[in-house]
């Protein structure tokens, strides 16, 4: 066991910090704050959080918790269950945790991913007592090579009191040199970020901390959970097929290359399946600048289709695991993984001209959007990413099936009933019916386009309907306000949004 992980701590006088998950659990008290890595369910802290449910049991332990993104292992589900999740914020995608956020017994900051560190570093927000990242290996400055994410664990790490580091034997070491951990120079003279493509890289191949930080060094071998995502259906084929046909057609118009601009893509079935369509499409020498690589980045790679993907996380189904990491010296020439605030930056979005792809739950007949509230109240997920990507991107597509619950439910409607992007961020909106290009339009030309091109065939009329009397009433935007939701209330009422 020595011979297998000592290799792994290369700082000799951080080795007899090697304890037990219960004992690093130990160090969190009632009330702190932590700092977890993790992101997209990949490369959190995996032993000392289980560790600290245990505790829960027997003692009254709260915290609030802080991460990248969403957790694997059912880790979210494992400390609500427990009760030991007070707060938590950026984002989350766990079914139990938001039944306890929904119920209004867990505080949820639902928050722009790009923000968190940045309101930390600044004391806008409570500082985090201990920072919690899972680890490849430690250098021998004590600096901390992260796994399969980077998330915002280099700053937690930076601006906690104390560290605990899990080194993940299982964890392929191979995964030194894919990180650039570059922290933004502070206020009042902040300086340019220096990324000026995706391949930049600007910072540490690790996380830079003095070692004395390092409190504790557990052991862990837990792999990171495979994802979720379902394969293209016939809907998610014609939405990408769709955006496909438009980028093709912005091509032939010389408005952008044939390797087009570095992409971006969400979270979620339909964005990885959207994706996976560039594999059949006439571009080429592709390149990403997002938070998540899913199957569908090294699907594009394989194809000869992308040439370089920058992200946050790497987020695998279990094939796909096994063969990234088989091949890994290969891809890693093509790969970075950043911490989320430059991955996510406004500045360097809007520097690259990044092609925004997200998902929508619903959007409205002027293009407004609803990526997080089901029927304005339950939160979802969380707007993740998307609204860091969406305001600063070259171009900001949303897409979305036009129907959702088989059919009780029309995405399009009169009014979104929670707005996530506004009408002023969204160019594209796509669904498996067409497109609409909303660029250069005035919201009566946008609320034509979206009812001709986007819904489904069913809910047509009755879009057409609503906003036909509402621009007979006038308005730059013509609502009939006491209408505007009545589709969300005709389902709360009824279980579907159709007409009784
Ligand atoms: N009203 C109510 N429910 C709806 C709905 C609507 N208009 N549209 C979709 N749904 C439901 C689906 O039925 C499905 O429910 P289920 O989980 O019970 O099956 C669920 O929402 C997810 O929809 P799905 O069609 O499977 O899409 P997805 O997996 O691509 O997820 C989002 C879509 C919007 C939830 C997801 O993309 C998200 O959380 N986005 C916000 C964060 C983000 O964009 N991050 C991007 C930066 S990385």
């Amino acid at each position: 066991m020595v011979e297998e992980y000592l290799h792994r701590i290369r700082h000799k006088g951080l080795r007899d910090r090697v304890v037990s998950a219960d004992q690093a659990a130990s160090l969190i008290k009632d009330g702190m704050v932590l700092g977890m890595s993790g992101f997209t369910r990949s490369g959190e802290a995996k032993a000392v959080p289980l560790a600290l449910a245990e505790r829960a049991r027997r003692e009254p332990l709260k915290v609030t918790l802080m991460t990248g993104a969403s957790l694997g292992n059912d880790l979210d589900k494992i400390l609500n269950d427990a009760h030991v999740t007070s707060r938590r914020m950026p984002f989350m995608s766990d079914p139990s945790l938001r039944r306890s956020i929904n119920a209004g017994e867990v505080m949820y900051i639902d928050q722009h991913l790009s923000e968190t560190v940045e309101q930390l570093r600044t004391g806008q927000l409570p500082g985090v007592d201990i920072a919690i990242v899972e680890a490849a290996a430690i250098t021998e400055t004590g600096g901390i090579v992260p796994t399969t994410s980077v998330g915002n664990s280099a700053s937690f790490a930076i601006l906690a009191d104390k560290v605990i580091v899990e080194i993940n034997l299982n964890q392929s070491e191979q995964l030194e040199g894919l990180h650039d951990i570059y922290i933004p120079t502070y206020w009042p003279v902040r300086t340019p970020i220096p990324v000026v493509t995706p391949e930049s890289r600007a910072g540490f191949p690790y996380i830079p901390i003095p070692p004395e930080k390092i409190a504790a060094i557990v052991l862990s071998n837990k792999l990171d959970s495979s994802s979720t995502v379902t394969e293209p259906d016939d809907g998610t084929r014609a939405i990408a097929g769709n955006l496909t046909e438009f980028l093709k057609n912005e091509v032939a118009r010389g408005r952008m290359p044939a390797s087009l601009h570095p992409l971006q893509a969400g979270i979620g079935s339909i964005a990885n399946a959207v994706m996976h369509g560039f594999i059949d499409s006439p571009f080429h020498d592709l390149t990403m600048y997002s938070e998540v690589l899913q199957d569908s980045t090294f699907d594009l790679m394989d194809a000869g289709k992308m040439v370089f993907a920058s992200g946050s996380s790497i987020t695998l189904s279990e094939p796909k695991y096994a063969e990234v990491m088989g091949r890994f010296q290969d891809y890693k020439r093509k790969l970075v993984l950043r911490p989320q605030e430059i991955s996510n930056h406004p500045e360097v979005v809007r520097r690259l001209g990044i092609i925004a792809i997200n998902t929508a739950l619903e959007f409205d007949i002027y293009g407004n959007v609803n990526s997080t509230h089901v029927m304005g109240t339950n939160m979802m997920n969380g707007i993740g990413g998307s609204g860091d990507f969406a305001r600063n991107a070259y171009l900001s597509v949303f897409v979305t099936k036009s129907i959702a619950k088989d059919g009780r439910i029309s995405s399009v409607v009169p009014m979104v009933s929670h707005v996530d992007h506004t009408e002023h961020d969204v160019d594209i909106l796509v669904t498996e019916q067409g497109l609409a290009d909303l660029r250069g339009l005035a919201p009566r030309e946008r609320a034509q386009l979206i009812i001709r091109n986007c819904v489904a065939p069913e809910w047509r009329d009755g879009l057409q309907d609503y906003f036909d009397r509402a621009v007979a009433r006038g308005g730059h935007t013509p609502h009939l306000l006491e209408e505007a939701l009545s589709w969300h209330d005709r389902l709360r009422r009824t279980g579907t949004m159709k007409p009784e």
